[in-house]
């Protein structure tokens, strides 16, 4: 399978968790610009009052965009995850491995959503797809099978090669001063990452 409809795959997910991940300030406001908006549209449909509708879907949609979190909002997201990721592994956790594994790379689609193309450190388009679509097949594929398979070693040496790969993103888009490194905590403290812990029931 080529790796471009593996992401599309992925991109439908990173939508959803989008439009439900927006934030809080973004919920607050979607029920009034999401039902105005559909209901401006069956008028733009139906014929009545088509310019005052389309200029008012327009403000819609410019509201709507200065309402999505930047880039650097998911990407400390990336950055809280994967670093709980390492403490869940080490606590041979794997279902919460899992989890935290899933959610960086969902944040990072959603990153990519966000603003695909952006402006390299020479001033030349950087696309943000075909970087990720090479470290999901392969060091994003490593760790999702090393936790698969719940083997220790894997997935630490996964672990730093992506580690090097998420580095290679940063280098590209003239982000060479944020270094990814093997942390030293957990990013929280009221998960426990004990996965024989019996309490709360
Ligand atoms: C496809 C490219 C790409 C990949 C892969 C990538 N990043 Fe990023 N990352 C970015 C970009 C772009 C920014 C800067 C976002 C901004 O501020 O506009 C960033 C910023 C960050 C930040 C700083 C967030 C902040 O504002 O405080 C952290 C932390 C981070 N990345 C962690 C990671 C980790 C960990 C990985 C690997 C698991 C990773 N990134 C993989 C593109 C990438």
């Amino acid at each position: 399978m080529p790796a471009s409809s593996t992401l599309g795959r992925a991109i439908l997910p990173a939508v959803i968790g989008a439009l439900i991940g927006g934030g809080g300030v973004a919920y607050l406001h979607r029920n009034d610009a999401t039902s105005a908006a559909g209901s401006r549209a069956t008028a733009v449909v139906s014929g009545a009052g088509a310019r005052d509708d389309l200029d008012a879907l327009r403000a819609d949609i410019a509201r709507l965009k200065t309402n999505a979190p930047s880039q650097s909002h998911t990407m400390s997201d990336v950055g809280y995850h994967w670093t709980n990721l390492w403490f869940a592994a080490e606590k041979k956790n794997w279902p919460l491995a899992m989890f935290y594994f899933q959610e960086a790379r969902s944040h990072i689609l959603w990153t990519i959503q966000l603003r695909p193309v952006r402006k390299g450190p020479d001033g030349n388009d950087v696309n943000l797809v075909p970087i990720f679509e090479s470290i999901d097949t392969s060091a994003f594929a490593s760790v999702a099978n090393a936790i698969q398979t719940q083997n220790a070693a894997a997935f630490a040496a996964a672990y730093r090669e992506t580690l090097q790969a998420c580095y290679g993103c940063h280098k590209t888009n003239g982000l060479a001063y944020l270094r990814p490194e093997v942390p030293t905590e957990p990013a929280q403290s009221i998960i426990n990452f004990d996965g024989s812990a019996t309490w709360p029931q």
